[in-house]
């Protein structure tokens, strides 16, 4: 698996990666502005194929993991943790000190990869998103680099 950055005519490519995967997906404009904010965006290749993807967003002291996913036909096989591990790197070269995230208090997976990975738990949002039967916590986590 290479680890590149995502442009514009990526954005395709993911999106149909990220409606699959996603309940609540982001949109087209997400990504471009995520793209045109400057935010570390990446893109998982193997084999040519895209597979994954994952944006950072830096700021000053620590960066945000603002979405990561992986194909669903090539999940559970590393590679989350692989891009989250290099996400890292990046963020330890642009000198940020942690790095945190918000994930659905339902999202076992993610919720075990960040873990795995040494992400604690920081903080709860209630009823911070919007779910299928009404309002969903969020779990603030987080990791020093
Ligand atoms: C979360 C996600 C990125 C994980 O990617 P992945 O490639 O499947 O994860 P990995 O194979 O690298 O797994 C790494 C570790 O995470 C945990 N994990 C991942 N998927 C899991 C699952 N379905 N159940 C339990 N633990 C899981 C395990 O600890 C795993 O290590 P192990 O396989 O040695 O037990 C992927 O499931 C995904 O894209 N989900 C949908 C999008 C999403 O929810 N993104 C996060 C919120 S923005």
């Amino acid at each position: 698996m290479i680890l590149r950055d995502m442009t514009a005519s990526d954005i395709d490519a993911v999106l149909l990666i990220e409606q699959q995967i996603h309940a609540h997906p982001w949109t087209r404009g997400n990504f471009s502005d995520a793209l045109s904010s400057g935010y570390v965006c990446k893109l998982a290749e193997l084999d040519s194929r895209v597979i994954g993807y994952a944006v950072l967003m830096p700021g000053v002291d620590e960066a945000e993991l603002l979405d990561i996913g992986i194909a669903a036909p090539y999940q559970r096989r590393g590679y989350g943790r692989a891009v989250l591990a290099l996400l890292l790197e990046a963020a330890a070269r642009l000198d940020k000190q942690r790095v945190v995230l918000e994930v659905r208090a339902s999202n076992a997976s993610a919720i075990a990869l960040y873990r795995a990975q040494g992400f604690v738990q920081i903080g709860l949002r209630r009823d911070y998103y919007p779910a299928q039967n009404g309002r969903e916590d969020a779990i603030l986590m987080g990791r020093e680099l």
